[in-house]
């Protein structure tokens, strides 16, 4: 996936604007929607845990994950090659911004129609161990009428706006601030951290 790009235009674009929109195989991601969709209706999701809870969850949060781990439930061929990729990935972000990245964690999430994600930064006092966010997006044929967007703030300046449409990830630093938009339709990725 990510061998075949240009990795170290995109770390320059971390680095000088705080985010970057990377390409992921169609394939891969055909794959990895396929086997979200038949886990979710194994009912195996949970409501996700905000790490500050200033107000009820279904408030700030409505969508439901599922933590991509080993332990969890036996992965898949195409999970196992996402993460190989992921780690490959943070080795890069390790050695460009010379800084230690102990973990990478990720999840898969699904937000129904109606779901949506207020205005948040990743890396909280909580859970500032943070470092870089990234959500591989799963969802073909996405509309801007089916809504979803991931809008990223700087104060009240928008960032960017990008539709959770296939083919890409997009990856930033945890501490920019940002919101997903009220879905209309099912709206699936894979969501995940690289922390310190
Ligand atoms: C998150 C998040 C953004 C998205 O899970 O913390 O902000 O586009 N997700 O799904
Ligand atoms: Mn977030």
């Amino acid at each position: 996936m990510l061998q075949t790009i240009n990795l170290e235009s995109h770390l320059d674009e971390i680095s000088i604007q705080g985010w970057s929109v990377l390409p992921v195989p169609l394939k891969l991601a055909e794959q990895l929607a396929k086997l979200a969709t038949e886990r979710f209706k194994q009912n195996i999701f949970k409501h996700a845990a905000l790490t500050e809870s200033i107000s009820p969850i279904a408030d700030i949060r409505n969508d439901k994950i599922l933590w991509l781990d080993a332990k969890n439930f036996t992965l898949e061929q195409s999970e196992v090659l996402i993460l190989n990729q992921l780690e490959l990935l943070k080795t890069s972000l390790q050695n460009y911004f010379r800084i230690h990245l102990s973990e990478l964690e990720c999840h898969y999430a699904v937000y129904e129609p109606g779901h949506f994600y207020q205005r948040h930064v990743d890396a909280t006092q909580a859970n500032n161990k943070r470092i870089f966010s990234f959500v591989i997006y799963l969802n073909e044929n996405w509309q801007a009428e089916d809504g979803g967007q991931l809008i990223a703030y700087d104060n009240e300046q928008v960032l960017f706006k990008i539709l959770p449409s296939a083919g890409q990830m997009i990856l930033f630093k945890s501490t920019l601030e940002h919101e997903v938009v009220t879905t209309a339709q099912t709206r699936l990725s894979l969501t995940g951290w690289f922390r310190k």
